[in-house]
């Protein structure tokens, strides 16, 4: 099946990560024109808000798919009952506000865009099976992701069509997806035995299986009458046993 996004500009944020190089090896594979962003761990979110004139001038030309990919999990241990202010504003700022400022920087530079580009715009964001049954000890990207899922993903679906008549905003939430972010804690049975107790297909996602659900949700081709959809890549997971 051809997706339609041969020449297409896309750009996949935190594609130096797991999930993010797998997506922009596949988006290449598909013919696109992809532009990847990784963290250059200095004052990330100004880079970010930078970043759309610069692209705007490659010959690529400007970007009509976003993939929000980027974001962290802090991996200890930390109920909200002890969690300090600088944690919890930390988690929130790496992953829902950078967020909002990629969509605010792609949907300024929407305007300006030909309708050729305004036809195939699409955001898809990267959420969690934790936005939807919460997460015990990480309620900080808990959050952020719920956030994400409910109220930027549904309110942009509704916003983006002043900008663009044909744009699409989407979510892909996964489930445990072992990737650098997550690995030593899958490795600890303690971790990955309730998860796959809980999950039916009995099996962690691979970076594939989200990739291609991020792919296809950005076609406009195949996807053109989907929006404001959030998207479970979770083996059937019912949350924490
Ligand atoms: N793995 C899972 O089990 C799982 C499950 C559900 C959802 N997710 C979500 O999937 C997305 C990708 O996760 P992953 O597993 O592929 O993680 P990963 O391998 O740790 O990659 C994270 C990416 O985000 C970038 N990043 C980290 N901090 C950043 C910051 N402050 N500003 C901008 N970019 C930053 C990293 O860049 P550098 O490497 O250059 O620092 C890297 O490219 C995330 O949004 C994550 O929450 C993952």
């Amino acid at each position: 099946m051809d997706l339609g996004l041969k020449n297409i500009h896309v750009l996949v944020t935190g594609a130096s990560g797991g999930i993010g190089l797998e997506t922009v090896k596949l988006y290449l594979s598909l013919g696109a024109n992809v532009t990847a962003h990784y963290n250059s761990n200095s004052k990330p979110i100004q880079t970010l808000q930078s970043m759309f004139d610069a692209l705007s001038e490659t010959p690529f030309g400007p970007v009509a798919v976003i993939v929000v990919n980027h974001g962290i999990w802090p991996s200890q241990d930390v109920p909200i009952v002890d969690m300090t202010i600088e944690q919890w504003d930390h988690t929130i700022s790496a992953n829902l506000t950078s967020s909002f400022l990629v969509c605010r920087e792609f949907l300024r530079h929407m305007r300006a865009a030909k309708e050729s580009v305004k036809d195939r715009a699409a955001i898809v964001l990267i959420g969690s099976t934790a936005g939807k049954y919460g997460e015990a000890n990480h309620g900080d990207y808990a959050t952020s992701k719920s956030a994400m899922m409910y109220g930027l993903t549904t309110t942009l679906k509704s916003e983006i069509v002043k900008i663009a008549p044909r744009g699409r905003v989407n979510c892909i939430a996964p489930g445990w997806v072992p990737t650098p972010m997550v690995q030593e804690a899958l490795n600890d049975p303690a971790v990955s035995g309730p998860v796959l107790a809980a999950t039916p297909l009995k099996k962690f996602a691979t970076p594939l299986d989200v990739a291609n659900q991020i792919a296809v949700l950005s076609s406009s081709v195949v996807s053109g009458h989907v929006t404001g959809q959030v998207v479970f890549v979770e083996g059937g997971c019912v949350g924490d046993l």
